[in-house]
């Protein structure tokens, strides 16, 4: 009897300790939410209460609500060019405020580029030379960055590229990619992820000499994956949402929509997944339990179409999915692994049998025999949590080159993801102005998902991931986490390419 007293006290002692120890971190584990309130990021005074279900929620972890499919997908403009000379293609960006009616009958303060919120998608042909007039009616600074696109590091849009308010710049470029669906956000120094937040992110559609069978709008769709957590009066307060170990919401938004739906036609249609979250990782499937072709990573089209369940994309990672609705006559939604429902989709009108040709890229994606001889070169460590995240054990300096590598060389790049006592945390790790391929993952040959091209990389505690790194380009290019709270917290280092 007395044993069983003891026992339990001791018990109930060590569970004292561990939820003190737990409390006292700011990490946040799953099914444990805790407020960081008072610790590194004051509530402004003018708290806009949470509501009771929300007290101490908005954090690090938060479940996400079903689309009701009240609103139909806003599908972003293509943005037409200013004018084109030969293979000369002229565009105008500009960053701005905005007011978007994101509920019904409420003002939304947004960001937006050439619009209220989030961006057009910007078409371009591989071969052309493009002109960017880049203009920021913000009121702070901004960047333009090309996520995924091969570019100079001077017209990367990097920290380095600040263009103050109300300034704008040039940047000029030769398209020398094969298709593929990039993105472009703004990256300035501490200001990269309310930037993004607050709605800067937009599509770039690289087009070649491949005939695509979809058409925009009608079968052909982008879907920008946001998740966002809206004050009560439901309003993108950054400072009200920030978590330091990735920011996340209850509510997923997609291309800006809130509780979207998608009309589509019994036929085959390409869906192109961006999951342009700030630290919400979403794993992509259709609710009748039905597969999908998966034709497109990051960097462009897969050797050939792979059979999916489901896929994962942690931020900034893309894919592009065919959906065949052709024979389907339940209800189906696209949700994510929980189940939960990000967009029902309508499906109207008789069964089309358009034969459609498939995807698949004119220059294969392989690991050259040489490739697979090269040695790693380069060593990059990925640890911490929060604040105390680094890269090698340092943390981002603007006035510091932490590699080089030579222009048109491979070279391996071998990343780790460390474990720490806690066990570590899951890192997207991107690299700036290239398209790597995984040659390996934990000595391993990558999933099929992986063999194409790819700029961004999940990589969980204790994985180590080897890969082939070529810049066609000269400059200085950033890499980092792309969990953006982690990147504002100086997980990012700089390649100086020559
Ligand atoms: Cu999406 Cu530094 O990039
Ligand atoms: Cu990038
Ligand atoms: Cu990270």
């Amino acid at each position: 009897m007395k044993r069983r007293i003891i026992v339990s006290i001791s018990l109930a002692v060590v569970l004292m300790l561990g939820i003190f120890a737990l409390s006292q971190s700011s990490i946040s584990f799953p099914g444990m939410n805790k407020s960081h309130l008072g610790q590194e990021s004051p509530q402004p005074k003018d708290m806009r209460s949470p509501s009771p279900m929300m007290m101490g929620h908005h954090g690090g972890s938060q479940a996400l609500k079903d689309s009701t499919g009240t609103n139909e997908l806003n599908l972003p403009p293509i943005l037409e060019s200013d004018r084109i000379d030969g293979e000369n293609i002229y565009y105008t960006i500009e960053a701005q405020k905005g007011q978007t009616e994101i509920f019904e009958g409420v003002q939304t303060a947004t960001l937006g580029y050439n619009g209220n919120f989030l961006g057009p998608v910007i078409p371009l042909k591989k071969g052309q030379k493009a002109h960017f007039t880049l203009k920021n009616n913000l009121d702070e600074e901004t960047t333009f960055h090309w996520h995924g696109l091969v570019i100079d590091g001077d017209g990367d849009g990097g920290p380095h590229e600040v263009i103050e308010a109300g300034e704008e710049k040039e940047i000029s470029f030769d398209v020398i990619q094969d298709r593929a669906t990039l993105w472009f956000h703004p990256h300035p120094l501490g200001k990269t992820a309310k930037q993004v937040y607050e709605g800067l992110a937009g599509l770039i559609y690289i087009e070649d000499e491949i005939e695509d069978p979809y058409e925009y709008g009608v079968n052909d769709f982008p879907l920008i994956v946001q998740d966002r957590l809206f004050t009560e009066d439901q309003q993108l307060d950054y400072r009200y949402a920030l978590h330091p170990d990735g920011t996340v919401g209850d509510t997923t938004l997609i291309n800006g929509t809130v509780n979207p739906k998608l009309t589509v036609q019994r036929e085959k249609v390409c869906l192109r997944l961006l999951n342009g979250s700030n630290k919400r990782d979403y794993t992509f499937a259709l609710s009748n339990g039905a597969s999908f072709e998966l034709i497109a990573s990051d960097g462009g089209l897969l050797n050939e179409p792979i059979e999916k369940e489901k896929i994962k994309l942690t931020p900034a990672e893309r894919a592009e999915i065919i959906v065949d609705f052709s024979d389907v006559e339940e209800a189906v939604s696209l949700v994510d692994e929980e189940g939960t429902v990000l967009m029902p989709f309508q499906i109207e009108g008789e069964k089309q049998d358009k034969k459609l040709k498939e995807l698949t890229p004119i220059n294969k994606v392989e690991i050259t025999e040489e490739e697979k001889k090269l040695d790693v070169t380069k060593e990059i460590v990925l640890s911490g949590h929060g604040h105390h995240v680094t890269i090698n054990g340092k943390k981002y300096d603007p006035d510091r080159i932490d590699l080089t590598q030579s222009l048109g060389e491979t070279e391996v790049w071998e990343v780790y993801n460390e474990k720490d006592r806690m066990g570590g945390m899951m890192h997207p790790f991107h690299i700036h102005g290239t398209q790597f391929k995984v040659i390996s993952i934990n000595g391993e040959t990558p999933p099929k998902h992986l063999q194409g091209y790819k700029d961004t990389i999940d990589l969980n505690p204790g994985d180590r991931a080897k890969l082939a790194v070529t810049f066609e380009k000269p400059g200085v290019y950033m890499y980092h986490c792309h969990i953006l709270e982690h990147e504002e917290n100086g997980m990012m280092g700089q390649v100086k390419v020559e």
